[in-house]
C-alpha cells in the first residue's frame, strides 16, 4: 500500500525526535492524527493489515499481538535513521524519543510522574528486575529463610520459572494460589488469595511478595486486581508486582487505582507496537532500587535511564508508542472504543461456539477481556497437556486456525466433562468468518469421530491414508487464496478423517 519513498523530519514540536514516515500515495493521510476518524469495521483496516497471512484465522492475538503498517513504517523509518548516522542518532535522538514514549504510556496509564516508567523488552525483563531486586532482599537478609512469595497458579510458566529461579533458589517459600476453572465469579479467587495469604502468614513466616496476574494468560481470565491489592496492604505484604502482560489495549489501566508497587504490561500484545516493548510502572522509583538484569554504562542513574541503554541493539520499537497512539486514534472512541469493541465482539463469537458445540465458556463475560475461553466438545477427548498440543498443532496444518488449546483436568467424578477449552482473542482486524471456520473444522473432527487421546493420529502405517494426506498438503500448498477454497479444502480433510476414523476407530 505504500510507497518506497519514505521519508523522515523533524517535529519541532516535540524537542525534534520524532521520525514520521510519510509516502507519496494517498493513503499517506490516513497515517496522520489529523484525518478524520474511522469506524472500527471500516475497509482501511484491511490494508493496515495486508502484510498478515489471509490464508490463516488468526484468533490468537493474545500470544504475539499485532502491527499496523503505519506504524511499522515508523519502525522502519528509525531503523533507517540509525543506520544513516548513528552517533547522531545515539547522541542526539534515542534518549528524547524513549522519553517521548515513556510521557505517553504515563499519560495512558494515568501515572503520576513519568519518573516512574520505565520502558524494557517484556513482561519477562520486567518479572526479572522486580524479582532479581527480591532475591537481593534475602541475600542482604531484610528477608529471612522461608519468607513467603504467594503468587496464581495460573502465573505465566515462564513468571513461575522466574520466581523459582530468584525467590525459590534465594530461599523463599513460595505458595500457589488454586483457583477453580470453569470460574463463576470473582469472589472465588478473592477467597483463594486470602487463604493463601493466611497459609503464607503460618509459622511466623512474612508474606514478602505477592504476584498477581491482572489477566491470566492460560485460562484466560480477568482477575479482581484492586481487590487484591488491596487485601495484600491490610496484611503487610512487602512487594506487590501485578503482571499485566495483557492489559494495556484490551482492559482500563489505571496504575494509581490498582495501588501495586510494581505493574507491568506489554504494548506488543494489545496496543499495537511492534515486538518487542513493554513498560514497567514503580510506585516509588527513589526508595525501590531496582537494577535492569543487563548491566551497562547507565547502571546507577534509575531504572528507567539504565533500561534506556542496555547495550547496543535496536530500540525502534521503543520510540513508535505515539505513533501507535496516533494509530488508535484513527477509531472512534480511541482506545476505549477498540477496548469495549473487542471484548464484545469476543464474547459474541465464544457464546455462537459454544452454542455450535454445546459446551459451555470458561468465565462469564464480565470477566473476559478481548479473550475468552470456549469449550470444546467432549467427544475430542483431550486428556493431557500434549493432547491440546496436538490439536492445537491440526487446527494450524489442517484448517489454517491459529488458536491456543488449554488441556483442564477433570474433578473426580465429574461426567462427560469438558476438558478442552480454546482461548480465542479479538483484534479489529478479525472477522466473522476466522470464528466460523473454528468453528467448522472441530465440527467437522467431531463429526469424523476425530480424537486425540489415542496417540499421533497420523496414519503412518497406512498408505491410502498418508496418500491422502499428502494430497491435502499439496491442495493447500497450490491454494494461495485457501480462503477463496475452504469448502473444497475441508472436504478434503473431512475424506481423510473419515478414513482414518474406518482405520482407527471402527
Ligand atoms: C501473563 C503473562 N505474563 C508474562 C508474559 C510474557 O510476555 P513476554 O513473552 O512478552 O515477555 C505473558 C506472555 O504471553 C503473559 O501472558
Amino acid at each position: 500500500m505504500a510507497s518506497n519513498d519514505v521519508h523522515s523530519h523533524r517535529d519541532e514540536e516535540n524537542g525534534g525526535a520524532t521520525c514520521i514516515a510519510t509516502t507519496d500515495t494517498q493513503n499517506s493521510s490516513n497515517h496522520r492524527s489529523d484525518c478524520k476518524k474511522y469506524e472500527i469495521i471500516d475497509i482501511d483496516i484491511r490494508s493496515e493489515f495486508s502484510h498478515h497471512d489471509r490464508d490463516v484465522a488468526r484468533i490468537n492475538n493474545g500470544s504475539f499481538g499485532s502491527c499496523p503498517s503505519s506504524v511499522i513504517e515508523s519502525q522502519q523509518c528509525y531503523q533507517l535513521r540509525f543506520l544513516q548516522q548513528p552517533d547522531d542518532f545515539y547522541f542526539n535522538h534515542l534518549k528524547p524519543s524513549i522519553l517521548r514514549s515513556r510521557q505517553a504510556i504515563k499519560t495512558l496509564i494515568k501515572a503520576d510522574h513519568v519518573d516512574e516508567i520505565s520502558i524494557i523488552d517484556n513482561a519477562t525483563t520486567a518479572a526479572a528486575i522486580v524479582l532479581q531486586h527480591v532475591k537481593w532482599s534475602f541475600f542482604e537478609s531484610k528477608f529471612n529463610p522461608g519468607d513467603t512469595a504467594v503468587m496464581l497458579h495460573y502465573a505465566y510458566g515462564a513468571v513461575k520459572k522466574s520466581v523459582e529461579a530468584y525467590v525459590t533458589r534465594a530461599g523463599g517459600h513460595v505458595i500457589e494460589v488454586k483457583m477453580p476453572f470453569p470460574i463463576a465469579s470473582n469472589d472465588e479467587i478473592i477467597t483463594a488469595f486470602r487463604n493463601a495469604l493466611e497459609l503464607g502468614k503460618s509459622d511466623n513466616r512474612k508474606v514478602r511478595l505477592a504476584v498477581i496476574d491482572h489477566i491470566t494468560s492460560m485460562p484466560t481470565v480477568v482477575i479482581p486486581v484492586k481487590e487484591l491489592v488491596k487485601m495484600c496492604r491490610e496484611e503487610g505484604v512487602d512487594h506487590i508486582f501485578v503482571d499485566a502482560a495483557h492489559a494495556i489495549g484490551s482492559i482500563e489501566v489505571d496504575v494509581k487505582e490498582i495501588g501495586a508497587d510494581f505493574y507491568t504490561s506489554n504494548l506488543h500484545k494489545w496496543l499495537f507496537c511492534p515486538p518487542s516493548i513493554a513498560f514497567l510502572h514503580c510506585r516509588n522509583p527513589e526508595v525501590a532500587n531496582l537494577h535492569h538484569p543487563v548491566v551497562s554504562h547507565e547502571y546507577g542513574n534509575g531504572l528507567a535511564i539504565e533500561s534506556s541503554w542496555i547495550g547496543t541493539r535496536d530500540y525502534s520499537a521503543q520510540l513508535v508508542v505515539p505513533e501507535a497512539l496516533e494509530f488508535v486514534n484513527r477509531f472512534e472512541g480511541g482506545l476505549d472504543g477498540i477496548i469495549k469493541w473487542n471484548h464484545q465482539k469476543v464474547v459474541e463469537m465464544a457464546e455462537m461456539l459454544v452454542k455450535a458445540w454445546g459446551t459451555n465458556l470458561g468465565s462469564p463475560p464480565e470477566m473476559c477481556s478481548s479473550m475468552a475461553m470456549v469449550g470444546l466438545p467432549p467427544s475430542l477427548e483431550i486428556t493431557s497437556d500434549s493432547d491440546a498440543l496436538k490439536l492445537r498443532s491440526h487446527l494450524r496444518d489442517c484448517f489454517r486456525v491459529e488458536v491456543p488449546i488449554y488441556y483442564r483436568q477433570p474433578k473426580d467424578g465429574e461426567v462427560n466433562p469438558v476438558t478442552g477449552y480454546a482461548r480465542i482473542s479479538h483484534q479489529i482486524y478479525n472477522t466473522f468468518d476466522d470464528y466460523y471456520r473454528f468453528r467448522d473444522a472441530v465440527s467437522n473432527l467431531v463429526n469424523c469421530r476425530f480424537t486425540y487421546s489415542n496417540g499421533d493420529p497420523t496414519p503412518t502405517e497406512d498408505w491410502i491414508g498418508l496418500v491422502w494426506f499428502g494430497l491435502v498438503w499439496w491442495k493447500m500448498k497450490e491454494s494461495s487464496r485457501f480462503d477463496e477454497t475452504p469448502l473444497t479444502n475441508f472436504d478434503f480433510h473431512v475424506t481423510v478423517t473419515n478414513h482414518l476414523n474406518s482405520k482407527i476407530f471402527l
